[in-house]
C-alpha cells in the first residue's frame, strides 16, 4: 500500500519567527495517522529551525546541489541538509525550471545526488497552458520523466516522489479537475511502468498539485492514482494547512 503524502511549500515566505509560531501550532494540531505523511518544504534560512520545532511533520528542502560541495554562491548541498536531519528535497519545481535554469538535465542530476545520499527526492513535473491547451500534457510530462529518471535504478525509483503540478494550476486558483489530474497522475504511472514495470509504478508516490485547498483537497485525493499533494497557498496559514491533513 502506498502512503499518502501531503507536503505544504512555503515557497519564498515566512521568517524564522513566523515558522517558529506556524510549527508549534501545527504540532499541536498534527493527527496523525498510520498511512499519512505530512510536512512542509522551505527556504534555506528556515529549515534547522522548522526540523528543530518538528516531531511529527517531516521537512524538506526546496531544491539541492547535486554536488557535494564547490564554488557555487548561494546553493546548499546534501551534507548541509543532512548535517541537520533533513530527509527531503523538492526537485524540478516549474518555478525553479521557469526562472533558475533547472533543466531535465540538472533534475536528473539532483535526482540521482539525493537517492545515493538516501534522501527523498520530490521530483515535479507538468505542462504549461498552452502545452494542456493543445492536447499534449502526457507527451511533455513523459518527456520530462524519461529525462529526469534516466540512470535511476529500479531499486530507488520506488522511493522518489513525483508530483504532477499543472503550471496553469499554481497560484491561479484554477484547480485541475478531479479527472484531469487523475487521468495525468495514472499517465505519470504508466510512463513509469513502461520506464521500469508495473510492480515499481505501482509504488511510487504521485502528488498533485495546483489549487488544492480544504474545501477541495477531499475530492483530488479520493481518485485511484493520486497519493498526496502539494499545496503552495493553503499552507502558509496553521488553521487551512491542518484542514488539508484531515
Ligand atoms: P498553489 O497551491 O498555491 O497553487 O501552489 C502549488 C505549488 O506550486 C506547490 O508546489
Amino acid at each position: 500500500m502506498r502512503k499518502q503524502v501531503i507536503i505544504g511549500n512555503w515557497k519564498m515566505f515566512k521568517t524564522n519567527s513566523e515558522a517558529k509560531k506556524f510549527m508549534k501550532l501545527a504540532e499541536k494540531g498534527f493527527k496523525t495517522k498510520p498511512d499519512l505523511i505530512a510536512g512542509v518544504a522551505v527556504s534555506a534560512t528556515l529549515l534547522d529551525t522548522v526540523k528543530t520545532n518538528s516531531k511529527k511533520l517531516v521537512v524538506s528542502a526546496q531544491n539541492v546541489h547535486f554536488e557535494q560541495s564547490g564554488a557555487y554562491t548561494g546553493e546548499i548541498s546534501i551534507p548541509m541538509l543532512k548535517d541537520i536531519n533533513i530527509n527531503y528535497s523538492l526537485v524540478g519545481h516549474s518555478e525553479r525550471r521557469e526562472y533558475f535554469n533547472d533543466t531535465d538535465e540538472v533534475i536528473n542530476k539532483k535526482v540521482k545526488a539525493l537517492l545515493a545520499a538516501n534522501m527523498t527526492p520530490v521530483l515535479c513535473c507538468g505542462e504549461s497552458l498552452e502545452t494542456f491547451e493543445k492536447g499534449k500534457t502526457i507527451e511533455f510530462v513523459k518527456a520530462q520523466l524519461v529525462a529526469d529518471f534516466a540512470g535511476v535504478s529500479k531499486e530507488d525509483a520506488v522511493k522518489v516522489i513525483v508530483a504532477y503540478e499543472p503550471i496553469w494550476a499554481i497560484g491561479t486558483g484554477k484547480v485541475a479537475t478531479p479527472e484531469i489530474a487523475q487521468n495525468v497522475c495514472k499517465g505519470v504511472r504508466d510512463i513509469i511502468a513502461d520506464l521500469y514495470d508495473q510492480a515499481t509504478a505501482d509504488q511510487v508516490v504521485i502528488q498533485y498539485g495546483g489549487s488544492v485547498k480544504p474545501d477541495n483537497v477531499k475530492q483530488i485525493l479520493s481518485q485511484p492514482d493520486i497519493d498526496g499533494a502539494l499545496v503552495g497557498g493553503a499552507s502558509l496559514e496553521v488553521d487551512s494547512f491542518l484542514a488539508l491533513l484531515v
